[in-house]
C-alpha cells in the first residue's frame, strides 16, 4: 500500500513525455496562429492610417498637387512629392492662371446672384451652392501658391 501511494504522489509531481510533448505542441500551433495574426494587425493599422491619412486631408493636397502639376505624383515620385517644391518653373504660372480664372468665376457668380435673387429663387440657391465651391478652389489655390512660394524660399 504504502509503494502505490508513493508511486502516485511521484506520478503526480512528474509530467510524462507524452504531457510535455503536447504542451509543446499546443504552443506550437498557438505561436503558429496568433503571431502571424499579430502581424497583420500591424499591417491593417498600417492600412487604416494611410487610409484616414487620405481621408483627412491628402486627398485635398493630392488634388491640389494634381491642380498645379496637371498629374498625381508618380510612384516613384511617392507622397513626399507633395512637400517638394517643383522643378517645373511653370507651375507658380500655371496656379496664378487657375487662380485668376476662379476669381472670374467667383466675379461671374455674384453678378448672377444679384440677377436672380428676388426673381428666381431656384437658379439663385444653384449660383449660391456654385459660388461658394468656387471661393473653395479658389482658397485652396491660393493657400497651394503660398505653400510653394515658402517651399521656394527654403530650397
Ligand atoms: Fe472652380
Amino acid at each position: 500500500m504504502k509503494t502505490n501511494a508513493r508511486r502516485t504522489r511521484t506520478r503526480a509531481r512528474a509530467f510524462t513525455l507524452l504531457e510535455v510533448l503536447m504542451v509543446v505542441i499546443i504552443i506550437g500551433l498557438l505561436a503558429a496562429f496568433v503571431v502571424p495574426n499579430l502581424w497583420d494587425v500591424e499591417g491593417k493599422q498600417r492600412t487604416k492610417l494611410a487610409q484616414a491619412a487620405v481621408d483627412s486631408g491628402l486627398s485635398g493636397t493630392l488634388d491640389l498637387y494634381r491642380a498645379a502639376m496637371g498629374r498625381y505624383p508618380t510612384t516613384d515620385e511617392g507622397l513626399i512629392a507633395l512637400y517638394q517644391p517643383p522643378d517645373d518653373e511653370y507651375v507658380k504660372t500655371i496656379l496664378d492662371q487657375n487662380i485668376e480664372g476662379e476669381r472670374c468665376a467667383i466675379s461671374y457668380y455674384n453678378d448672377l446672384m444679384k440677377k436672380t435673387k428676388d426673381t428666381d429663387i431656384i437658379t439663385y440657391n444653384m449660383v449660391l451652392s456654385i459660388l461658394s465651391q468656387e471661393v473653395e478652389h479658389e482658397e485652396d489655390l491660393q493657400a497651394l501658391l503660398e505653400d510653394l512660394e515658402l517651399m521656394v524660399q527654403r530650397r
